[in-house]
């Protein structure tokens, strides 16, 4: 129920025009998602098409020299995140026959692939029903359903992840829509700071809204 009225309403109002929405290829899916690891989509979309103009696909950015692609990344940050990036490209080639896994079990055991990312990558190109829970995402789902425990104990941040997991949509077909709208709904409406409750299509069932207080979710002592 939770899940099918954020479909409904990602179809409706979400982002649509993301050069990264709109395809199933896990090369390009993978490239946008650890693009948008510590960095803002808007400084993302000027790099996301250049990158991809210079490695098409994911045979080309493994047989690349690392400088080249260190080059392409200068300005976006965290650099490790281009070394793993050609690391996990030359991986699916030598491990993967040249294709990217399919589940987010197998996804994690590449370089620089997480939990989150993993199933971004597979909920979004394989329609598998499996969470990612980003720090937007925590703040979505702890708001909603007014989960209050600290996320600075790991043993909580284990239990989010199984109502994660519970509050995924039935239908595998859902997945990339459910995904998509997850985020877009902490990246637009469930902000840290004013969240935007009246357009939110969960803002009757929000147990954090009910409390009169969605900015005391996530509950974190610690940083
Ligand atoms: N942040 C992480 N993944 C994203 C996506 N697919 N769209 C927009 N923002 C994101």
């Amino acid at each position: 129920m939770l899940a099918d009225r954020l479909v409904a309403w990602q179809r409706q109002q979400g982002r649509h025009h993301l050069p990264w929405q709109n395809t199933q290829d896990p090369y390009r899916v993978w490239l946008s998602e650890i693009m948008l690891q510590q960095t803002q989509v808007s400084t993302v979309l000027g790099y996301y098409d250049r990158f991809l103009k210079a490695f098409p696909d994911v045979a080309a950015l493994a047989a690349a020299p690392l400088d080249e692609v260190l080059t392409l990344w200068a300005g976006l940050g965290y650099y490790s995140r281009a070394r793993n990036l050609h690391r996990c490209a030359q991986a699916v080639v030598s491990e993967h026959g040249g294709r990217f896994p399919e589940t987010a079990e197998v996804l994690m055991t590449l370089p620089g692939i997480g939990r989150s990312t993993a199933a971004a990558i597979a909920g979004f190109c394989f329609h598998e029903r499996t969470a990612i829970l980003d720090g937007n995402v925590k703040r979505v789902l702890t708001r909603v359903l007014g989960w209050g425990e600290d996320l600075s104990v790991a043993a909580n941040e284990r239990s989010l992840w199984l109502a994660a997991e519970a509050v995924l949509p039935d239908k595998a077909a859902d997945m990339p829509a459910y995904t998509q709208g997850v985020m877009d709904l902490g990246a637009t409406l469930c902000t840290q700071r004013k969240p935007a409750c009246l357009t939110c299509p969960w803002s009757d069932i929000c147990v954090a809204r009910r409390e009169g207080q969605p900015e005391a979710f996530p509950v974190k002592t610690r940083k």
